[in-house]
C-alpha cells in the first residue's frame, strides 16, 4: 500500500514514500539487502565519530526474533509479528577514547541518524522499517545480556509491504488514515525561537 506524503515543496521521492506501515507482507528478506541496511547505518555521522549505535537483528523463525516479538508491549504485538525483521536499536551511553567514561549526550540522537540512513537504504531496495518504542526495555536487557552501558532506544520492524486487510479492524483504519504534520511556522524560526516568517509560504 502506498501512503505518499502530500508535501508543500518537492523532495526526493523515497522521502515522499516512507511512512511507518503495520502490514507487511511474511517474504523474507534478501540477505543482501539486510547487508546492505546495516551498511547504511555504518556509514552514518555520528558524534566524534563515535558510532554508539548497536543492533540485535532478529528473522522470522529464530529465537531472537521471538524474544523480541515478546518484549513488546501488546498493541505492538497486534501487528509486528509478521514482519520479517526485528531488530533492536540500542546505543552507548559512556565514551570511549579520549573521553572514556563520561556520558556521551549525543548517543541517542546518533543512533537515530544511523536508523534514518538504514531505513532509506531498505526502502530503495523496497522495504520499510517501522520503529516502535513499546517494548520492555529491562526483559531484553536482562534476556540478551546488554550491558548495563547500553540502552536499548528502539525496536524497528522491517520487511516488505503486506496486505492491511489482515490487519485487526482499529489498526486497519489507521493504517489508512490520513498522515499529519506540523506547519513550517511551528519549527522553524527565523530572527528568534519561536519566531516564523513567511520564507515558507507557499508560492
Ligand atoms: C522512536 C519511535 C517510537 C515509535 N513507537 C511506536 C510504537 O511503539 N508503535 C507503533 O505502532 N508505532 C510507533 N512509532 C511510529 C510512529 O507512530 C510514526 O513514525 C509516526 O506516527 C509518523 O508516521 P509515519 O512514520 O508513517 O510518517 C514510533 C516511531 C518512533 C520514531
Amino acid at each position: 500500500m502506498e501512503k505518499e506524503a502530500i508535501t508543500i515543496f518537492n523532495v526526493h521521492p523515497l522521502l515522499k514514500r516512507r511512512w511507518s506501515p503495520r502490514a507487511f507482507s511474511d517474504r523474507a528478506i534478501e540477505k543482501e539487502k539486510v547487508q546492505r541496511m546495516f551498511e547504511a547505518a555504518r556509514w552514518a555521522p555520528s558524534s566524534m565519530n563515535e558510532q554508539p549505535w548497536r543492533f540485535i537483528m532478529g528473522l522470522k523463525g529464530d529465537s531472537t526474533y521471538e524474544v523480541i516479538f515478546s518484549s513488546l508491549v501488546e498493541f505492538n504485538r497486534l501487528w509486528a509479528g509478521t514482519a520479517p525483521m526485528l531488530t533492536i536499536s540500542c546505543g552507548k551511553m559512556i565514551h570511549s577514547g579520549k573521553n572514556e567514561g563520561k556520558p556521551n549526550e549525543s548517543f541517542a540522537y546518533d543512533v537515530g541518524q544511523s536508523l534514518a540512513h538504514l531505513t532509506f537504504q531498505a526502502m530503495s531496495d523496497g522495504l520499510f522499517v517501522h520503529q516502535m518504542g513499546g517494548f520492555d526495555k529491562e526483559s531484553l536487557q536482562e534476556s540478551f545480556k546488554i550491558p548495563d552501558q547500553y540502552s536499548p532506544l528502539t525496536v524497528f520492524a522491517a520487511g516488505y509491504p503486506g496486505d492491511p486487510g489482515v490487519l485487526h479492524p482499529n489498526l486497519r483504519k489507521m493504517e489508512y488514515g490520513d498522515r499529519i504534520r506540523k506547519d513550517f511556522h511551528s519549527f522553524v524560526f527565523m530572527g528568534e525561537f519561536g519566531k516564523s516568517s513567511d520564507f515558507f509560504n507557499e508560492v
